[in-house]
């Protein structure tokens, strides 16, 4: 089947300027690291990323060792955008980074200048691209010199290979020391890319800060904590669930009472917002307009569909605002 992206798409989407940069990104953006490997299957992923072009999703997230095994998102996704999105590639945000073990030896991983390059070249060929839009040093190193690290990602933009960089995982000081470095060299840091959730909230402690004071946009990932800030295990841990499945990050270890008591309260909480607990977690985060875009993962086209519908409503009131702390504290 041909595939025919909604004409309409832009009208369903909000978009918001990234940092002080040109680039507008969506306010929730899809990323690729579970449900797009060759484990998965490629009905579902397929139909997932046409909902989401449908949608007014513009920005796609990859990383070289997504999968499973690694690298395979690339290959899918490349696959998927030669047939399907062949003609829209100047509509398309599309991200890589490097910064974990690709492959064996002192060269596939961390934040040399020969680790980068090469793990960039490698992502642009599984993805058949000429260039990614955005790419990320995707963890700190504490052993290259950061102006190692920062000379590669300017030598990589100045090769064309990528149009902007980022940084994730960076703590806020070592935000402000590479933000610095990549200034003095004129390839500005467009993007951070930090966990950040209701679950999860150590950027507060200066990173937004820093991110606000550099011009710098943000795009949290694991918005829903992998799944935990949902209704998925409202119930016990179902079995096609990230918790379950083999290949899943999320350990069943991680599912506590506890966690679930949190959930159930916050869920309360979310229909009484007319929301679901996915679209309420979504909205908690955009209400920062410090924040560019959420980065959401999705196992099925109707997942996604649920958690676009926070767009709806992005306020809190202050009592609301009030009782999520009472429940993050509980
Ligand atoms: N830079 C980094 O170091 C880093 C690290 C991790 C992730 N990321 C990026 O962030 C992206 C998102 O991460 P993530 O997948 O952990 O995000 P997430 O949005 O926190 O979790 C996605 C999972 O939540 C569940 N879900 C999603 N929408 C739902 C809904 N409306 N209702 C019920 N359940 C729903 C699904 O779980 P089930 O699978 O159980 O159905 C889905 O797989 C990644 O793809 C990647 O691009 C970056």
């Amino acid at each position: 089947m041909t595939y025919q992206p909604d004409p309409e798409r832009y009208n369903h989407m909000q978009y918001r300027r990234c940092g002080k940069s040109g680039l507008m990104l969506p306010a929730i953006s899809l990323g690729l690291w579970h449900n797009f490997g060759h484990v998965d299957i490629e009905d579902n992923y397929r139909r997932i990323l046409h909902l989401a072009f449908d949608q007014g999703i513009t920005h796609f997230d990859l990383a070289n060792n997504y999968g499973p095994p690694p690298g395979s998102a690339e290959e899918n996704f490349g696959r998927l955008l030669k047939q399907d999105f062949g003609g829209y590639r100047d509509e398309l945000i599309i991200s890589s980074k490097a910064g974990y073990r690709m492959w064996p030896g002192p060269y596939g991983e961390w934040g040399s200048k020969k680790y980068l390059v090469s793990s960039l070249d490698q992502s642009l060929k599984r993805m058949g691209l000429d260039y990614v839009d955005i790419f990320y040093h995707h963890r700190p190193d504490p052993d290259t010199p950061l102006e190692e690290t920062m000379t590669a990602l300017d030598l990589i933009v100045r090769q064309g290979k990528a149009l902007y960089v980022g940084l994730s995982n960076y703590t806020a000081e070592q935000t402000a020391r590479a933000a610095k470095i990549l200034r003095d060299l004129g390839t500005p840091c467009l993007i951070h890319q930090p966990k950040y959730s209701m679950f999860e909230r150590w950027v507060e402690g200066g990173l937004l800060d820093v991110l606000e004071q550099e011009g710098i946009g943000c795009i949290p990932f694991s918005p829903l904590a992998q799944g935990l800030l949902t209704d998925r295990y409202l119930h016990g841990i179902p079995q096609d669930s990230r918790a379950a499945k083999p290949t899943g990050f999320l350990k069943t270890e991680q599912v506590t009472d506890e966690v679930v008591n949190r959930i159930k309260q916050l869920n309360d909480l979310a229909q009484q917002r007319g929301q679901s607990l996915a679209q309420m977690a979504i909205a908690w985060l955009l209400k920062d307009n410090r924040v560019t875009s959420v980065l959401i993962g999705a196992s099925k086209p109707e997942q996604l569909a649920d958690s676009l519908k926070a767009l709806n409503n992005i306020t809190f009131s202050s009592e609301e605002l009030t009782t999520i702390e009472n429940i993050l504290r509980s």
